[in-house]
């Protein structure tokens, strides 16, 4: 059976490589040209642990890269896995949803086959029954069902660790009527992955699942950093140790609970704000998910208040953000607190030295000439009034009073506790530390 995946990102590309090396037959779509021809000469177009190799090695086997939906008229199952923002008001925008599956109901209207729609973009509950469907049956003048089958299955993956989730994820969940085309997603999941739990349910179960997940991730940071801002207040304190204790009671799991800046990125910023906007309109009051996200704007508060009672005003003051990405290990700026952190610095004309090991290209693309950039850490803090640590790169705990000898001023906030333990030379504040007496 040939599989046709719509949308080459984070999700998309690791799903169709890791098919294609299981050993499908995969066609993988995407509407950006520059990103096919370089998934075309193997080249990942972000960066993603592991990706790139298992990316070759599919293309040798039967992984075929197309812009044109239309060539995925033989696939019986057709994966959507496009990108769902969020809009200004903090809904998600069905934009690239709408236009694939207005591309998929011509080709249904064509097509004597009967394929498998599977929805992987996360999209809040309803989207699916009541707008996916429609948009199919009225294009294609077919019957979900009948002609076709329409399966929504979220998708779970981190990225930094897509390769791995995408071979081994933790369950697999199907929402749809209970039909031959649901019972033929379950087969198909069955083969590729065994004794991972498959769940069946209905749509809007299933699209809620994801969101429930994902707020429940964000609840815990949040949960942890509000932990954070109180250890700060009692001295000697370490959040860390907290961390560690109580997520040894398997009913609290040691699993994001690392105090930091707050959480960004493309997932659970916009999934929150997606799922207050859902249950205020349902009438449901979203106060924990409100509190969830009011503690993750507050992280970056307490930095600049931090900023402002050692350094002043900070305009016209030099100061490195060392890390941009929105996590280490890959290049993804989306959503990212650093990038946020960035802009309130330049709007209160702070001269900015970014430095980050793998996304200063995507800085550049949201910067340009507003802030400086840097490759090496020394030349980065080199005369600054202030470093920020504000990614947990792994190069970052290399950090030692020789990289920071020519600081203005030697003053550190680590949003990590990554040089906790250094003993450096210089006036240091992390988040979640209670002062040394
Ligand atoms: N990134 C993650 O960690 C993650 C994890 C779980 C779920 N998700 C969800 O999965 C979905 C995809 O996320 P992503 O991070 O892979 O997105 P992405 O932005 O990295 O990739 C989306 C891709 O879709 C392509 N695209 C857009 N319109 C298209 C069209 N009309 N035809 C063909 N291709 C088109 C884009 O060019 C892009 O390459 C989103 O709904 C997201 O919320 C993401």
């Amino acid at each position: 059976m040939k599989i046709g995946i719509i949308g080459l990102g984070f999700v998309g590309l690791s799903f169709a490589s890791v098919l294609a090396s299981r050993g499908y037959s995969v066609i993988g779509v995407d509407i950006d040209k520059e990103k096919l021809k370089k998934i075309k000469n193997g080249m990942v177009p972000f960066y993603e642990p592991g990706l790139q190799s298992i990316l070759k090695k599919s293309l040798k086997k039967d992984l075929k890269i197309s812009s044109n939906i239309s060539d995925l008229e033989k696939c019986g199952l057709i994966f959507v896995t496009v990108g769902t923002p969020q809009k200004r008001n903090g809904e998600i925008d069905l934009t690239m949803v709408k236009n694939v599956i207005n591309k998929i109901g011509k080709l249904l209207s064509k097509t004597r086959h009967k394929p498998i729609i599977i929805i992987k973009s996360t999209v809040i509950p309803g989207t699916t029954q009541r707008v996916i469907l429609p948009i199919l049956q009225r294009i294609s003048g077919k019957k979900a069902g009948k002609d076709f089958g329409l399966v929504t299955n979220p998708e779970f993956l981190r990225e930094t660790m897509a390769v791995n989730d995408t071979l081994y994820p933790h369950v697999i969940v199907l929402g749809g009527d209970n039909n031959i085309f649901l019972k033929k997603v379950k087969r198909f999941y069955s083969n590729l992955h065994h004794n991972v739990p498959i769940v069946l349910t209905n749509y809007g179960t299933a699209e809620i699942i994801k969101y429930a997940n994902n707020s429940f991730l964000a609840t815990k940071i949040s949960f942890i950093n509000q932990i954070a801002s109180i250890c700060e207040e009692i001295p000697n304190a370490n959040i860390d140790d907290v961390a560690k204790t109580i997520g040894l009671d398997p009913r609290i799991g040691n699993l994001f609970l690392d105090a930091g800046p707050g959480y960004g990125g493309s997932c659970l910023p916009k999934d929150v704000k997606a799922i207050i906007g859902f249950s205020t309109k349902m009438g449901v009051n979203s106060t924990l998910f409100t509190a969830v996200e009011k503690i993750n704007e507050q992280q970056i508060n307490s930095i600049m208040k931090l900023l402002k009672q050692n350094i002043g005003k900070t305009q016209g003051k030099k100061i490195a953000v060392l890390g941009i990405a929105f996590k280490p290990e890959t290049d993804d700026t989306r959503d990212s607190v650093s990038v946020k952190l960035v802009s309130r610095l330049v709007k209160l004309g702070a001269k900015i030295i970014i430095h980050d090991p793998k996304a200063i290209e995507n800085a550049r693309k949201i910067f340009h000439d507003k802030v400086k950039y840097q490759k090496s850490v020394t030349l980065a803090v080199k005369d600054c009034q202030c470093a920020i640590i504000m990614t947990g790169w792994k190069e970052y705990e290399k950090i030692n009073n020789e990289t920071i000898k020519h600081m203005a001023k030697k003053f550190i906030i680590d949003s990590r506790r990554i040089v906790s333990n250094k003993n450096l030379n210089a006036k240091y504040f992390a988040i979640g530390l209670g002062q040394k007496i």
